[in-house]
């Protein structure tokens, strides 16, 4: 009798463990079977009415009908183990052969690289970087350069005024002034930074620009030394084959004064669309600093000369990266940008 029941037992929880893999089911089903209620348990309660022969033997059977029951649960449970394994593993599969994702990294401005790329050229020259104020006295812009009031060559530069003695700098020369009123020679700096104009906004002009200044005072310094130094920055900005050319000019505060064109790095000088057919390009102003504005700034002219030039960047920047609107490179349109 009872054997039967344990049979019938057996048979009935390898059935229903058959029929699942889920963990909640399978605690179910040993509660069930083989808790301290279930029906296992309840047969072997009653065994106390067996005869003392077949109490043993009943014994034993429970004892592998349990065993056989535990087994196919831990197997089950292992079973189960796996298949949730191998799903989350199905769920987390990558695939290596797949394109990476490019990550979105910016880039210098055309006018920041050519910055940082004179300012290399003269740091490797011995130079030092200066700066001044864009919002300047007269005195600096105009006055200690040999420009006094009134005078015409102030024409040439429609200056921001935002009183009779403080201006927007319309050129980085103030720089020269700030710089040897506060140092003795040997004096080398380059100084870049904003400059204002009041002309309208079109294809080549600007009423925000950038400059570069540059200055040099010692002993003995002749236009020799300008001139090679100018060439130095030709043949580093543009290639070794690019020649530079002096033509007499004007300005206030040196004497004498030139403009300086360089060869068109692009067709060497034959004319192309980079040169507008001239062969020629026209980057700098340049000289040898004046008497007088030595003097303005207590240094000796009968001791000391020097040089000094000033060079835009946005006409470096659009000859280097042929750029014909100088609109584009204030417009920060990320599209164009890109290209650099
Ligand atoms: N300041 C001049 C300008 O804006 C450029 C210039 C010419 C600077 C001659 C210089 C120089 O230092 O020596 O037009």
């Amino acid at each position: 009798m009872m054997q039967e029941q344990l049979d019938r037992i057996k048979r009935e929880a390898l059935d229903v463990l058959k029929k699942t893999s889920l963990p909640e089911e399978l605690e179910r089903i040993r509660v069930e079977f083989l808790g301290k209620k279930g029906k296992l348990t309840a047969i072997l309660r009653g065994m106390g009415e067996l005869s003392p022969e077949e109490r043993p033997k009943i014994g034993a059977l429970a004892n592998k009908v349990r065993e056989e029951i535990e087994k196919e649960l831990e197997y089950k449970k292992t079973e189960a183990e796996i298949k949730k394994q191998n799903e989350k593993l199905k769920k987390e599969v990558i695939d290596v052969t797949m394109p990476g994702r490019r990550l979105n990294t910016g880039t210098l401005h055309p006018l920041t690289q050519i910055i940082q790329e004179v300012e290399d050229i003269f740091i490797g020259m011995g130079f030092e970087l200066a700066e001044g104020p864009e919002v300047e006295k007269d005195y600096y812009n105009f006055e200690a350069l040999n420009i006094p009031k009134n005078h015409p060559a102030r024409d040439a530069q429609d200056t921001f005024y935002i009183n009779d003695n403080i201006l927007l700098r319309s050129q980085t020369s103030s720089v020269q002034i700030r710089v040897m009123e506060n140092n003795r020679p040997p004096i080398r700096i380059i100084a870049p930074g904003r400059v204002y104009r009041s002309d309208a906004l079109d294809a080549t002009h600007s009423p925000v620009f950038y400059q570069i200044e540059g200055l040099v005072v010692d002993k003995g310094i002749t236009m020799a030394h300008l001139k090679s130094c100018l060439e130095d920055l030709a043949h580093s900005l543009f290639g070794e084959d690019v020649r530079i050319r002096f033509r007499p000019h004007h300005f206030q505060f040196t004497e004498p004064s030139a403009e300086v064109d360089f060869s068109c790095f692009a067709c060497g000088g034959k004319g192309c669309n980079v040169c507008k057919g001239e062969g020629w390009i026209e980057l700098l102003g340049a000289g040898m600093v004046h008497p007088r504005v030595l003097q303005n700034c207590g240094i000796d002219p009968d001791v000391y000369s020097g040089f000094a030039f000033g060079v835009g960047v946005e006409r470096i920047a659009m000859r280097k990266f042929n750029i014909d609107d100088l609109r584009l490179l204030y417009e920060n349109d990320v599209k164009f940008l890109k290209q650099f």
